[in-house]
């Protein structure tokens, strides 16, 4: 899409994302352990027949991890530095069954069967709500139906009337992570966050199914979504 109202994605992506010395510290900044998720496209049923993709893979920890069970693994970001990152893992795994993508969320375009799993982790937040309704259709454009949407992000549920309070306590609790202030800070000023009562609906109307909403914290949700495609 060339359109001039068109989103550029890689705009919103966050700075520390797109630079090359930044990316290469994100393993260490954000472990993330992704075998729970394996287990639990597992358990819906994965298989070496599978497709599955992950938007906005970062450095590529899910897909390293689930491309032993299933066919194929499409790693999407729309950062340079993190492709890289997960093109020279995949070589050093020796893994010939994920595909590493320089693409958004919104400008991805999907070829070959269709993907009986997505998931996002961390990465939607970064899309404005009107482009988050839009990044969610083209996750479900990629999917078979009935297809599983794992969606994981920095999702808010407390009360809007306590906002401030609560946002001042979870900085005060991050004090002790390798966040600067100003990282931890720009994820309110310059981020896309939202309530997950304004999510849940998103996830809806843009046409899946939510078989499970979790909100661990007030600041994080997940959330397992079937596609149920679109009534055309
Ligand atoms: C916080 S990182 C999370 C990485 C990974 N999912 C994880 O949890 O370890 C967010 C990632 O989303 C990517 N990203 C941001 N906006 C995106 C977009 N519109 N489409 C695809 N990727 C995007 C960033 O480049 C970055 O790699």
């Amino acid at each position: 899409m060339t359109s001039g109202w068109w989103i550029n994605e890689k705009r919103h992506a966050g700075e520390e994302h797109l630079d090359t010395k930044e990316a290469a510290r994100f393993d260490e900044k954000s472990p993330f352990d992704p075998s729970t998720e394996v287990e639990t496209l597992l358990g819906y049923g994965l298989t070496e027949e599978d497709t599955v993709i992950d938007f906005g893979t970062g450095t590529g920890v899910f897909p390293l991890a689930v491309a032993e069970h299933c066919d194929r693994v499409v790693a999407v970001d729309v950062s340079k530095s993190m492709v890289e990152i997960v093109h020279d893992k995949t070589e050093e795994a020796g893994l010939q069954n994920i595909e590493p993508i320089h693409d958004g969320f919104l400008s991805y375009d999907h070829q070959g069967d269709a993907a009986s799993y997505a998931f996002s982790k961390d990465a939607l937040h970064h899309l404005p709500n009107f482009w988050k309704v839009e990044a969610l259709k083209s996750v479900g454009a990629t999917l078979e139906e009935g297809g599983v949407f794992r969606l994981r992000d920095f999702v808010f549920s407390f009360d809007p009337q306590d906002s401030h309070a609560a946002i001042e306590s979870w900085l005060d609790e991050k004090q002790s992570t390798p966040f600067t202030d100003e990282e931890l800070h720009v994820h309110f000023r310059e981020e896309f966050s939202t309530y997950g009562f304004l999510l849940e609906p998103m996830l809806q109307e843009a046409g899946f199914e939510i078989v499970e909403s979790t909100y661990e914290t007030d600041f994080y949700a997940e959330y397992t979504c079937l596609w149920c495609g679109t009534s055309e």
